[in-house]
């Protein structure tokens, strides 16, 4: 890693990178990627320990405080989200504004930003209580919105929190119960949710949280932060690709079809690309997906995966890993391709997948605006652009 900042500012010069593929746009201490080995580790601690071993509410502990937190911490910390799940009534009203075929992702996007009015006595951010106060609110209550985005798009009645379950039973709880029922969620689903969570929950200087961090740097408060991450992991090159993962293999509809689709991502004059496939850092399978490849082929019969998706799932895996296309391209799965399966699994639509995944990473996105706030060289985000529009001219 070169610092070649006084170099440029004494010469004017400066470097044209699209897409960011070879600059670096901060110091971290958060999450560590070795893309060529396909590694990936948060707060120094590998993925595969945590995602085994580890809570995402512990994992959520340790990505905003640096250091997994005692039993007596971690028990605190689960009160205090269980009592944070609630919203102001008032943000029902929102959700009732929208029209019945509203996606999820943008019902979920307005509400978080529209946090910032019912509970605008912490925008200014006065002092670290502010800013605690802050992140658990925002923690808490983002499953809670995530669920009425789901009901008011199925036009049925909102369920509360319950203050006896813990962070993913609730949502699962709050997506699926009836009103007043006491539905029990399998500890299978619990858990295979928590680990969704916890292998969404921060990876570097994606897309989305390139984004958080830029908002951050003109000194706008996290709810307009993290409404921007939110919009920006909707692409389906991003966060939504696990929405299209599941769209594709429905589409192509059988395991005799694979070679065909394969066929059209080699093809130049076809557009057409494997969802869940490739990635900017990972040049070997990513770690996230191979754990939960795993976790699905531990859990398939007691979660009742559909297994015609995933034996399509499995054959595209299967033909492209072993075909010049992919192997030159070093194109492996990523985490979107499996994620799909498990939540299908957990009777969540597609449309609410880009949702999960927002759950998931909400807490990393808080923890880079922190780290952004302590950093005492943070600048404004501006990057340069390089003109090619027409020389100066004259209207006369
Ligand atoms: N299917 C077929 N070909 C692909 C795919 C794919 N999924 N991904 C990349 N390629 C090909 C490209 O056509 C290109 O080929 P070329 O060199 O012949 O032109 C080459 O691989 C490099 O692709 P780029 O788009 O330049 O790679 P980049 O690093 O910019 O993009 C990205 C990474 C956006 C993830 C890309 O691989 C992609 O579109 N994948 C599908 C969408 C997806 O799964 N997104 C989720 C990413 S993970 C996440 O955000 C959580």
């Amino acid at each position: 890693v070169i610092d070649i900042r006084d170099l440029f500012k004494q010469t004017g010069m400066f470097t044209y990178d699209p897409g960011f593929t070879s600059t670096a746009s901060c110091s971290s201490t958060i999450t560590y990627i070795d893309g060529e080995k396909g590694e990936l580790r948060y707060r120094g601690y590998p993925i595969e320990e945590l995602a085994m071993k580890k809570s995402y509410l512990e994992v959520c502990y340790l990505l905003l405080n640096g250091e997994l937190p005692s039993p007596e911490e971690l028990a605190a910390y689960d009160y205090e989200f269980r009592k944070r799940a609630y919203v102001h009534e008032g943000l029902k009203n929102l959700f009732y504004s929208f029209p019945d075929n509203a996606h999820p992702m943008a019902m979920l996007s307005s509400a978080v930003s529209a946090l910032s009015t019912f509970y605008s006595e912490h925008i200014m951010m006065r002092n670290d209580e502010d800013l605690q106060v802050m992140r658990r609110r925002l923690l808490a209550k983002v499953p809670t919105l995530a669920a009425f985005a789901y009901r008011r798009s199925l036009g049925i009645p909102f369920i509360y929190p319950d203050l006896e379950r813990s962070f993913t039973e609730n949502f699962l709880y709050m997506i699926h119960a009836y009103p007043g029922q006491d539905l029990k969620i399998p500890e299978v689903q619990v858990r295979a949710l928590d680990t969704i969570f916890t292998l969404h929950a921060d990876h570097e200087q994606n897309a989305s949280t390139t984004v958080v961090r830029s908002v951050a740097s003109t000194g706008a408060h996290p709810y307009a932060a993290i409404t921007a991450g939110i919009n920006a992991l909707w692409g389906r090159a991003h966060g939504g690709a696990n929405e299209s993962v599941i769209a594709q293999l429905e589409y192509i509809g059988s395991v005799e079809r694979v070679d065909e689709f394969i066929a059209r991502t080699k093809d130049p004059e076809d557009d057409f690309r494997l969802m869940g496939f490739g990635h900017r850092v990972y040049k070997n399978f990513d770690p996230r997906a191979k754990i939960l490849k795993k976790l699905l082929d531990e859990m398939k019969d007691e979660l009742n995966v559909d297994s015609e998706l995933l034996q399509i799932a499995e054959k595209i895996e299967a033909v492209a890993l072993s075909d010049d296309y992919f192997i030159s391209r070093k194109l492996y799965p990523n985490i979107d391709f499996y994620s799909g399966l498990i939540l299908t699994a957990l009777k969540i639509p597609k449309e609410m997948f880009t949702i999960i995944f927002v759950i998931g990473r909400t807490v990393g996105w808080l923890a880079q605006w922190l780290e952004f706030h302590a950093d005492s060289e943070k600048k404004i985000a501006r990057p340069r652009q390089r003109y090619i529009g027409p020389e100066t001219r004259s209207l006369t």
